[in-house]
């Protein structure tokens, strides 16, 4: 390793890899994964894998799937062991780790039954502690994990080890943190059904594995990340006991690598290369660093601040500062700097996001004679509570002879073959069919209020329902083919010079994700003049001022009428059935992010604007960097 990358990464108390996306991650580790499996057989000896569940390993399960069908990797001498499972929990329930596993891996590689070893969450509480010195001794009796596979949760927790886990912790029975709840309230539909406690492997037993691979990925982990790789071992965050072994590791996608200090402020740990983007960051990070607006910025100030280099490169502050400042104020469009009496269209994941993230641009786009059509990629409908469906039964009910519903009986029987299923279900069970339809159309009645508010008409409005959505469960399937040709056959209709999609990629389920692949594997196809890309976000993250490449003021009345809009979404009103780690409502964050932005500006000494939101235009062919990482924070760690 070079000496420069060494200086980058000195502040990394484990080795760490930032690799592009989770396709690579997925790759790279199922690779490690296989790679071992493969040598063990050779040496006649079984392969013995410590497992974890969460979103964040599906993707490495996928690959290992991939490569036992199409490699014929073969799982017969492989051992695992998960990492917990959540108490109470029955083994068939759709909450169950068990569950998770054989849905996500055992029932598609020929991983002898016999060799699957998932802590019970089934057990009387008399017989838990037996089970877990049974669980040790079966680790023990198979010679030990290889490999360890672990996730991160945002408690720091590796496996359930919540904060105060000791270091010598074994197999035991753990009270969830609240973080942790909260973060799985999502799977759960609502906190209150998330079992307060969990069986998980001790800190010591995770220890004691040969080699240890933690991945994260997500804007949502950079936080803990950072934590966990840069601060002190310390009980309160048990993933920092990894950097107490030999051979731990972690693999970051560049959004869960946000934080790390080789990426947020590469200068402050050595020479960095300079590219326009990157001192851009610099300047805007010593301007908040010293309070002063950018234009104000002395070379002392440079000097003192880790960036004499910076400052040398352009001779004085002055220069520099110039710069930095006017291509801040480039990225200001109002609306007479907006497109007009063009093709535009609008690719929104849920029925939401479009309001929620661009609802001030589109109407400034509306105001400008664009034509404009917003495609509403999944119905939503997974997150309609079931008092929702309830309520508009009822005005079914009572409004039956006004608009002429039909026969009394008829649509009573109706009614009542819907309510009772809504009363048989548990949470978590997949909704009927009819149920599933409801909540579909209440999103579809909402999204068309919404768009009306902005100025837009219903006409204007395309629900395309991508099948991969359509699991009726929290978990989705893998964008396939016809979601790819659904999209595709719309941009070939509409045939726009302008394409917006959400770039906001940290959503729970990762459905903003899949939609954006659907996106831009349709734009690949697309044999048409490559349309501009303008990448928006808001439910769940921001563009910062210097990623962001155009900035669209508003007003203070224009800020309210995009929440207004927002309003119309009532089924997400007041409690979102998914909020994710942010106890906010979708319009409290929108306000938030859409003034902290314009305040930000201000405080750099740019003009005071009331609002903004900001976006990423990409011209033609180009595609999504996730996150700018300066090529020195790329490779291998210490
Ligand atoms: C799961 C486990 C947990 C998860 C962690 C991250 O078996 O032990 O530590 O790895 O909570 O979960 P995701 O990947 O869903 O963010």
């Amino acid at each position: 390793m070079s000496r420069s990358q060494a200086d980058f990464t000195r502040l990394e108390r484990i080795p760490v890899r930032i690799l592009e996306d989770h396709e690579a991650i997925a790759s790279e580790v199922a690779g490690r994964i296989a790679a071992l499996i493969r040598a063990r057989a050779e040496q006649g000896r079984a392969a013995v894998l410590g497992l974890a569940t969460g979103s964040t390993p599906v993707g490495i399960y996928r690959e290992l799937i991939r490569m036992h069908r199409e490699e014929g990797l073969d799982f017969s001498n492989v051992v695992t062991f998960n990492l917990d499972e959540y108490v109470p929990m029955e083994p068939d329930s759709v909450h169950s780790y068990h569950r998770f596993m054989r849905e996500n891996l055992f029932d598609h590689v020929n991983v002898p039954g016999e060799s699957i070893h998932v802590p019970r969450g089934d057990l009387p509480r008399e017989d838990i502690d037996d089970h877990c010195r049974a669980y040790e001794e079966a680790i023990r009796l198979a010679g030990g994990i290889d490999f360890q596979l672990l996730g991160i949760g945002r408690s720091g927790h590796v496996g359930f080890n919540e904060p105060g886990s000791g270091r010598g912790s074994r197999t035991r029975l753990i009270y969830l943190d609240t973080v942790t709840r909260a973060d799985a309230a999502s799977d759960f539909f609502g906190e209150e059904n998330v079992p307060p406690e969990a069986v998980t492997m001790g800190v010591a037993t995770i220890l004691a594995a040969r080699e240890i691979v933690l991945i994260a990925t997500g804007e949502h982990k950079a936080q803990v990340v950072r934590r966990a790789v840069e601060g002190e071992v310390h009980a309160d965050v048990a993933a920092t006991y990894l950097q107490e072994h030999p051979h731990a590791s972690v693999v970051l996608d560049p959004a869960a690598a946000a934080e790390l200090t080789r990426v947020r402020t590469p200068w402050t740990l050595g020479e960095v290369v300079w590219t326009p983007e990157l001192e851009a960051e610099a300047v805007v990070w010593l301007s908040r660093r010293t309070e002063k607006p950018i234009l104000h910025l002395s070379t002392k100030d440079y000097r003192d601040n880790h960036l004499s280099s910076l400052v040398a490169r352009h001779g004085s502050a002055g220069p520099l500062n110039g710069d930095v400042f006017n291509r801040l104020i480039a990225k200001i469009r109002g609306r007479s700097r907006l497109p007009t009496k063009k093709r535009i269209l609008v690719f929104s994941p849920h029925p939401d996001d479009d309001v929620i993230s661009m609802g001030g641009v589109l109407r400034k786009l509306g105001e400008n004679d664009n034509h404009i059509t917003v495609a509403y990629q999944t119905s939503g409908n997974i997150a309609v509570f079931d008092h929702e469906v309830r309520r508009f039964l009822d005005f079914a009910k009572r409004s039956r002879e006004v608009l002429e519903l039909g026969d009394e009986r008829r649509l009573g029987s109706t009614l009542q073959r819907v309510e009772a299923s809504l009363d048989a279900k548990r949470p978590g069970d997949v909704d009927s069919e009819a149920v599933q339809d409801l909540k579909r159309i209440i999103r579809e009645t909402e999204a068309v209020s919404a768009l009306e508010s902005t100025g837009l008409s219903e006409a204007d409005a395309r629900f395309l329902d991508l099948p991969f959505y359509q699991t009726g469960k929290v978990r989705k399937d893998p964008i396939g083919p016809r979601d790819v040709s659904i999209t595709r056959a719309l941009i070939e209709e509409v045939r726009p010079s302008i394409v917006f999609a959400a770039g906001d990629l940290s959503d729970p389920h990762g459905t903003h994700r899949m939609c954006l692949d659907a996106v831009t594997r349709a734009l690949d196809l697309y044999e048409g003049p490559p349309p501009q890309l303008w990448l928006y976000r808001g439910a769940w993250q921001e563009w910062s001022l210097t990623e962001a490449t155009v900035l669209v003021p508003m007003s203070a009345e224009e800020l309210r009428r995009k929440i207004m809009a927002i309003f119309k979404h009532q089924s997400q009103k007041d409690v979102a059935p998914f909020p994710g780690p942010d106890p906010r409502e979708f319009w409290q964050r929108v306000e938030d992010r859409n003034r902290g932005t314009a305040e930000l500006l201000r405080t750099l000494g740019l003009p005071a604007y009331y609002a903004m939101e900001a976006y990423v235009v990409l011209e033609g062919g180009e595609r999504l960097r996730v996150s700018a990482v300066p090529t020195a924070a790329l490779g291998e760690g210490a």
